[in-house]
């Protein structure tokens, strides 16, 4: 499929950048100076997102199981969302970005609070790109608040999608479904991250560490989507395309 077919990019992208400790161990460095490492590859990718066709991205910034962690590096990482945010307001306004979180908002620090919503309202006609953080977010909370939002029968899959959205604080609109969840820095598992949007996310794992991802590891992952064959439980257009109508009428016994 080549890069330039539009249809086949993934609108949706998830990422869970990982590997900001591990950047600075290896540099003799504490570890808040990976996550600041880590803020300027998210300038670099949001940069990026829209240009490659992106229209809405999702990036894991805090894991409500990353409370285990030591209390100063949790300070040091809210405080970089906050400075993100506050900074980044002027130019997501001028380039059609809004913004956007996810993820329970009553642990965080009044000002980071604060910082979040203000930004939510100035960008909220960014049309270009919706820029999702997850901040103090668990898929399985998230869950749990909505089956209680649900109700006893839960409703269907696309009424569920809106109770979801009530627990996200998003009323109304819903996340749409990941079309390719990226992690960063070589694990293989979805840490409690989009588990109901994920259901058919093509996923990217790379080795290279989130402050070293950018553009070019951006396409990298975009290219390795739009190799894949994405069925949904249906055929590829390939597989149905090769059935003659004798042998889609012949019924099959097993032997
Ligand atoms: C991801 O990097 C950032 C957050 C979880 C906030 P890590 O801090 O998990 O980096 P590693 O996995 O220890 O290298
Ligand atoms: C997932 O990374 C959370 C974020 C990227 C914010 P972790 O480093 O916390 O996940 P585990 O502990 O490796 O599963
Ligand atoms: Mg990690």
């Amino acid at each position: 499929m080549p890069s330039t077919c539009y249809e086949h990019r993934p609108l949706h992208v998830a990422i869970i950048m990982d590997g900001n400790g591990r950047w600075a161990t290896r540099r003799g460095l504490p570890r808040i100076a990976g996550h600041s490492a880590g803020a300027e590859a998210v300038e670099r990718v949001v940069e990026a997102a829209p240009k490659l066709g992106i229209r809405s991205l999702t990036l894991f910034a805090f894991a409500s199981d990353n409370w285990k962690r030591p209390p100063a590096e949790v300070r040091g990482i809210f405080a970089l969302v906050e400075r993100f945010v506050k900074r980044a307001v002027t130019q997501c306004v001028e380039e059609g970005i809004e913004v956007r979180a996810v993820g329970r908002r009553d642990r965080l620090p009044d000002a980071l609070r604060a910082a979040i919503e203000e930004t939510e309202a100035l960008t909220r006609n960014g049309k270009r790109l919706t820029l999702r953080f997850a901040i103090d977010y668990s898929s399985r909370d998230a869950l749990v608040s909505a089956a209680s939002i649900a109700g006893a029968d839960g409703g269907s899959r696309e009424a569920f999608a809106y109770s979801l959205a009530m627990a996200y604080g998003e009323p109304g609109r819903r996340l749409p479904d990941v079309d390719l969840l990226i992690r960063t820095a070589g694990e293989q598992r979805l840490s409690d991250f989009l588990l109901w949007e994920s259901a058919y996310a093509e996923i990217h794992f790379t080795r290279v560490l989130w402050p070293d991802f950018g553009e070019a590891a951006l396409r990298t992952a975009m290219l390795d989507f739009e190799q894949r064959h994405r069925t949904f439980g249906g055929l590829s257009a390939y597989d149905a395309a090769a059935q003659t109508p004798l042998t889609t009428e012949l019924e099959w016994r097993p032997a």
